[in-house]
């Protein structure tokens, strides 16, 4: 087994000492934050993070005129944070279920709690009526007494789906089906709410798990669910939105009501925002080797309609920051687009690693750092031309072990932006400890081995840029 073998010998001067000023950006507080408390989302970061990050960079007066953008917006902490702040939200999201959740965050603010609430209980109402029928029908007759209300009611399943054991279990998924089914005839963007909420919560009553990655609950060590409730963990959510979307109003109701509200469904690479139009952007791109989220999400993306076929989930592939190690590994040589002689020879020293494995050897890694890295580069090509004269880039980051080899990508990343003419004001470390990402043969999970010396620790950093 490889052991970190050294960090990259860059140098670079860059200080990477932690200040106070930006709190930890780990989003684990997000869990208990109204609005943001709405859908989990791994290595989203802090509300707080994002907070204090618009207050250091961006002065109070005018912000009404201000554009905050975050190019890879996730579930949407940046955008509803610019927005509570009294600036315009713009974010790019790829997958169609951070996109759907980030879309709600933002415009609950369009929704009269009074009328959401009546439609929450027309829903409780119907759905706990569908639930103890169902449930009767399932104590009585097994499956062979779902086949009937299953076959009506899988017009409404995703044909192009496919998973190892059944997703749901019959009951269950008559149950998810029929609140699916409630969810059509709303109006936007109580819609949206709805299957919010579904989706949040729909893993609970699968058979399925996040461990942190998708796994199906006896590969996980855990009980198949026989049946569940599916309106009581929707309607928690459903509630805990309402009350958020009551106490926004009354914060900030006018400031995020007048402010524009723009999430693209799309890559971000096909961005459009004009030449200097973006006073701040905060964000964080995917790590790299850190989270499938694209595989990850596939319950949500095919249940909730928003794909129909793998095709579709090759595109997310394909079209991801960085792509993913599963879809560069087998192709030919990838090298750097651009040029950085110091990267080019760590590449090459990891595409020389156990070549004998092919391509889940060096050949395959070396594939993904260099991909990861021409996307960094053409990040940073295109930010520079959205951000106005003087404004910042605020880019979470963290550094990553691959085969041994720490990369240490907010260095790198940083070392990028100035060759592209960014000043770079700082890299700060904002979390010590990063926890929950793949880490291939890393001594950070198994400590420290024969010969090596220093034990290398993950963390994040905010990488701070200036146009
Ligand atoms: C680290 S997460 C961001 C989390 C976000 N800060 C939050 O708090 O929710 C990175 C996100 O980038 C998205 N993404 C990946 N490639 C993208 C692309 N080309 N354009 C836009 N978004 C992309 C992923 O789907 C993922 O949601």
């Amino acid at each position: 087994m490889a052991v970190v073998r050294e960090q990259m010998g860059l140098g670079l001067p860059y200080d990477v000492n932690g200040k106070a000023e930006l709190r930890d950006a780990a989003a684990a507080e997000n869990k208990l934050l109204p609005v943001h408390r709405w859908v989990p989302w791994i290595a989203g970061f802090s509300a707080q993070f994002v907070e204090d990050a618009i207050e250091a960079y961006l002065p109070k007066q005018g912000r009404r005129r201000q554009r905050v953008l975050d190019p890879f917006a996730g579930v949407g902490t940046t955008l509803v944070e610019a927005l509570k702040a009294g600036c315009h939200a713009v974010g790019y999201e790829i997958n169609a279920f951070a996109a759907l959740a980030a879309r709600a965050k933002v415009h609950c603010i369009d929704v009269r709690p009074a009328s959401f609430a009546v439609e929450v209980d027309i829903f409780r109402s119907a759905m706990a009526r569908f639930e103890s029928e169902i449930d009767r029908r399932w104590a009585e007759g097994g499956p062979e007494a779902m086949a009937g209300v299953l076959d009506t009611l899988r017009a409404g399943s995703p044909a192009g789906f496919r998973s190892r054991i059944p997703f749901f279990s019959p009951p269950v998924e008559a149950k998810f089906l029929s609140a699916l089914g409630h969810t059509a005839p709303l109006a936007e963007p109580h819609r949206a709410l709805f299957r919010a909420a579904l989706g949040a919560t729909m893993i609970s009553f699968s058979n399925y798990s996040y461990e942190p990655s998708l796994s199906s609950r006896p590969g996980a060590g855990k009980a198949l669910i026989e049946n569940a409730s599916v309106t009581l963990p929707v309607c928690r959510k459903l509630d805990a939105m309402l009350e958020d979307i009551a106490w926004a109003d009354a914060n900030y109701g006018t400031i995020w009501r007048r402010q524009q509200r723009e999430i693209v469904s799309g890559s971000y690479f096909n961005s459009a925002l004009g030449r200097g139009t973006v006073s701040l952007l905060i964000t964080s791109p995917p790590y790299m080797n850190n989270y499938h989220y694209v595989r990850n999400t596939r319950p949500q993306l095919y249940w909730l309609g928003l794909i129909q076929g793998p095709d579709d989930l090759r595109n997310y592939e394909q079209e991801s920051f960085g792509k993913f190690w599963q879809t560069v590994r087998q192709a030919g040589a990838i090298d750097l687009a651009f040029d950085f002689p110091a990267l080019a020879v760590e590449i090459a020293r990891l595409r020389a690693y156990s070549v004998e494995r092919g391509q889940y050897g060096g050949p395959g890694w070396a594939n993904y750092v260099a991909t990861y890295f021409n996307d960094c580069s053409r990040f940073i090509q295109l930010t520079k031309r959205q951000l106005r004269p003087g404004a910042r880039a605020i880019i979470v980051v963290g550094n990553s072990i691959i085969q041994g080899i720490e990369f240490q990508v907010d260095q790198l990343l940083a070392e990028l932006a100035e060759r592209q003419g960014l000043t770079v004001e700082e890299v700060r470390l904002v979390r010590k400890k990063r926890v929950g990402n793949s880490i291939i043969n890393s001594s950070v999970r198994n400590g420290r081995e024969d010969g090596f010396t220093h034990k290398t620790r993950l963390y994040d950093a905010a990488v701070i840029l200036r146009a």
